[in-house]
């Protein structure tokens, strides 16, 4: 099954649609890993209900001072093309758990957080996790959804390069319509599926939204309402869950497969 990127402006629902989609799959009894790409994300693993493993993935590979050497050394020409932090591709179930956290089949990874003031840009996290991917096998019955952080910095870092697709998360506002669309030509360069997920929307808005999307001939795969229970659920810090979303998200894992 397909490596997806879940994408969109601040805000707009990236996570919640991860940990939505994550428990659908895993109630349909798929195998799923939920990757935290975005470095400033602190809520996820709480959503999902899975704790974070011991160590990040940046941890895992030594920390952020040898990713930089390790680009450093591409930089000036002494590696490859491309730094390689993996030299064999792997499977889910090869993963170190020092790294990849399991709750039965649902599994939560993170690629690296910001733990200091100044410790400089997040682009060793983007090579790490683009790697990551390339090198990550998927089997049939197995998901990778990757919640990455807002905007569209990670089609720069090349996150993209090592999914299948993006999912991008639209509310309802003129600012996510835009993003969507630069979205849309990014994957296309990239060469990926691409499709939008309405969330936050009633039915004025979501007609509205439509309408628009199908003006920049973007393809809607999937549509979330605003539910105040689920902002109550995410606001007291507990594990998700919109058991009225539940149709929805079967007909977006159908639409997506
Ligand atoms: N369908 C919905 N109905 C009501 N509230 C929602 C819905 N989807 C998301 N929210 C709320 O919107 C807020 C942002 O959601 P979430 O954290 O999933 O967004 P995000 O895109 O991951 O944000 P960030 O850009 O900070 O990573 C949260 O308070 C969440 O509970
Ligand atoms: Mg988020």
């Amino acid at each position: 099954m397909p490596k997806i990127v879940i994408s969109g402006r601040g805000g707009c629902g990236k996570s919640t649609l991860v940990t939505l989609m994550a428990k659908e799959l895993k109630e349909q009894g798929k195998t799923v890993l939920v990757i935290d790409s975005d470095e400033s994300n602190l809520g996820l693993a709480a959503m999902i209900g899975v704790k974070p493993a011991e160590k990040t993935l940046m941890d895992y590979l030594g920390g952020k001072p040898a990713v930089m050497d390790k680009l450093m050394a591409q930089i000036r020409g002494e590696e490859n093309e491309r730094a390689e932090f993996f030299m064999e591709n792997s499977g889910l179930s090869s993963l170190s758990p020092e790294f990849v956290n399991w709750n039965g089949s649902l599994a939560l990874m993170q690629i690296g957080k910001i733990e200091h003031t100044l410790e400089g840009c997040a682009c060793p996290m983007g090579a790490i996790a683009r790697d990551f991917l390339n090198h990550l096998t998927v089997e049939e019955d197995q998901w990778v959804l990757i919640d990455t952080e807002a905007g569209v910095e990670h089609f720069g870092r090349g996150i993209v390069e090592g999914a299948d697709s993006v999912l991008m998360v639209v509310d309802p506002s003129n600012d996510a319509v835009l993003l969507t669309e630069k979205a849309a030509e990014l994957t296309e360069e990239a060469g990926k599926n691409f499709g939008a997920v309405l969330n936050k929307v009633d039915e004025k808005t979501r007609l509205i939204l439509e309408e628009m999307l199908a003006a920049k001939n973007i393809m809607i795969k999937g549509i979330l309402p605003y539910s105040s229970t689920l902002a109550q659920i995410n606001l007291q810090g507990e594990s998700l869950d919109m058991p009225s979303a539940i149709e929805e998200l079967d007909k977006l894992i159908t639409v997506i497969t």
